[in-house]
């Protein structure tokens, strides 16, 4: 199997925005009356804005309509935003960078497969939208992972088979959509969770495109 793409989630794999998700969610349970925890928004990595919402509720043992639904999302993503948007390049994960540029050396395609409505700012903010050949985010896709239908877009939109092409997630769900697109994949993380990727690894200090190639 020659590798021809690499398809890789944002959150989690590139950057670390868990930690805002997480002040940004805590924030509108406060509100609603209750603790929010760092061990519950373990629940929502992955996890689109709505859903996310939900398990919130679910945590506090609260019902609300859809309206105040899509207001309280829409609130949390504005709060949210104000934290991205003073995110500076030096928030890359270690040497993710370094590994995108390997890859381009090697003309392997890059392409981004993220849930997130918000990925273009984070890429804008972090100064590497230019190192993405094809960048699906939630903006583009209406099922979520597990369903392949993100990395698909992304194999597509590259125009390389997908059993070319090798997707990096942190996320139980992502994983599960790589195979489900019938790509290899390379999960940023631990073991435990991730243990149905092809290789687990704990991120990219260490790693390199020769690594990579001992997939095949
Ligand atoms: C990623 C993150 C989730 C987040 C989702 C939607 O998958 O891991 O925690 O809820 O994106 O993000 P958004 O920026 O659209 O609210
Ligand atoms: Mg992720």
């Amino acid at each position: 199997m020659e590798i021809k793409a690499c398809i890789f989630d944002l959150d989690g794999v590139i950057v670390d925005t868990a930690k805002y998700h997480f002040v940004a969610w805590r924030e509108i349970a406060r509100e609603l009356g209750f603790e929010f925890t760092e061990e519950h928004n373990e629940r929502l990595k992955g996890v689109s804005r709505m859903r996310s919402l939900e398990i919130l509720l679910e945590v506090g043992g609260i019902t609300l309509d859809q309206q105040t639904k899509e207001r309280l999302a829409e609130r949390k993503n504005k709060d949210y935003l104000s934290y991205i948007l003073q995110m500076t390049p030096d928030e890359i994960l270690p040497r993710a960078k370094d590994f995108l540029l390997e890859l381009r050396q090697h003309n392997v395609k890059i392409a981004l497969g993220s849930a997130s409505k918000n990925a273009m700012v984070i890429l804008n903010r972090l100064q590497i939208a230019h190192l993405f050949d094809a960048v699906i985010d939630g903006t583009k896709v209406t099922k979520a992972k597990p369903d392949p239908e993100i990395f698909l877009k992304g194999a597509e939109e590259l125009h390389i088979p997908p059993e070319n092409c090798v997707v990096f997630e942190d996320a139980e769900a992502g994983i599960e959509a790589a195979i489900a697109a019938k790509m290899k994949c390379v999960g940023i993380g631990s073991r435990k969770i991730l243990g149905k990727a092809n290789l687990v690894i704990p991120g990219f200090v260490d790693f390199s495109f020769q690594k990579l190639n001992e997939l095949k």
